[in-house]
């Protein structure tokens, strides 16, 4: 099951009532996410439908269309995987509910089916990833890559951009690359059998911090040190991962903002109103490397 706050149907005074169909909990990044968009809510005085969907797009399907028959005034969620939302998106439609996409995108063809997208550059974060090992490292570097959830916008496009990028050297070689579905837990088991499977590797990188602290376990558990032995590069920044990275055992960390709430609590009241939105709102970014993280790390919000 999901968990659903429950309330009367939306609509019947100006206060707007959203339902809100999460990905699940399965990491630092999300937790954040998710406080962001309760507490940008409350701020703005937006009623909140929250649902978690345990990393289940079934549940996601459900929660969309229980807010449909609630008659939320917009319905927005982060999709757990990219493709198979078109259906119940159109149903959202002919019920005049306006669907705004934050965190991933949807891979569909009817992009009418939304009024704007609020995330982050995946693509490009892949590619600032692959930047660093491109210019820090020296050849051979046999990479293994924990990815994230299988089908989901962030797995795909962090892939994509962090290939396009080392093919640039061709001493730097995939060796092995497998879904950790975005867990700690994920991240360790797949490391574990990397360590036993695959003879030499020399970098890690991982699509979340998640993972890679999971990696981080599994490698220390193997008598090798992550950092100096190998290289650990992962996405998103959240505390946990920048206390790694400030203390050497993760050595770059590309930036995944999830403090989303206030901007898509604007979007929400602007989409509702009938105003103009912008189709695609990309979040600002940037990288860690340990001694920039050692700057940063005690006024972190998350
Ligand atoms: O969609 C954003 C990704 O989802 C974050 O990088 C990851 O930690 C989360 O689970």
């Amino acid at each position: 099951g999901s968990d659903s706050d429950a309330g009367s149907p939306g609509g019947a005074d100006d206060t707007i009532t959203m339902g809100f169909s999460q990905v699940g909990a399965e990491s630092g990044w999300r937790t954040a996410n998710t406080k962001s968009i309760r507490d940008a809510a409350e701020a703005a005085g937006v009623e909140l439908r929250f649902s978690d969907a345990q990393q289940k797009q079934e549940n996601q399907i459900k929660a969309i269309r229980s807010f449909i028959q609630q008659r939320v005034d917009v319905i927005a969620f982060s999709p757990v995987v990219e493709t198979g939302w078109d259906a119940v998106l159109l149903e959202a439609r002919r019920a005049g509910i306006p669907v705004i996409l934050t965190d991933r995108a949807i891979d569909s063809d009817d992009t009418s089916l939304y009024e704007t997208f609020l995330g982050s550059d995946f693509v490009e974060e892949g590619r600032k990833a692959g930047r660093w090992l491109v210019d820090n490292t020296e050849g051979p570097v046999r990479v293994v890559e924990l990815q994230g959830t299988t089908g989901a916008a962030p797995a795909i496009d962090r892939k994509k951009g962090f290939e396009e990028v080392v093919a640039e050297r061709s001493d730097i070689e995939i060796v092995a690359t497998q879904s950790g579905d975005f867990t700690r837990a994920g991240g360790k088991e797949v490391m574990e059998a990397f360590l036993k499977s695959t003879p030499e590797i020399d970098a890690v990188y991982a699509h979340n911090d998640d993972m890679g602290l999971g990696a981080i376990e599994a490698i220390k558990a193997a008598g090798r040190q992550p950092g100096t032995d190998l290289t650990i590069i992962t996405v998103d920044a959240v505390r946990d991962g920048m206390r790694a990275l400030a203390d050497g055992e993760i050595n770059f960390i590309v930036e995944c903002n999830p403090l989303l709430g206030d901007q898509l609590m604007d979007l929400a009241r602007k989409v509702v109103n009938g105003e103009e939105v912008p189709k695609r709102v990309v979040t600002e970014e940037t990288t860690f490397t340990p001694e920039e993280a050692r700057a940063v790390l005690s006024e972190r919000e998350y």
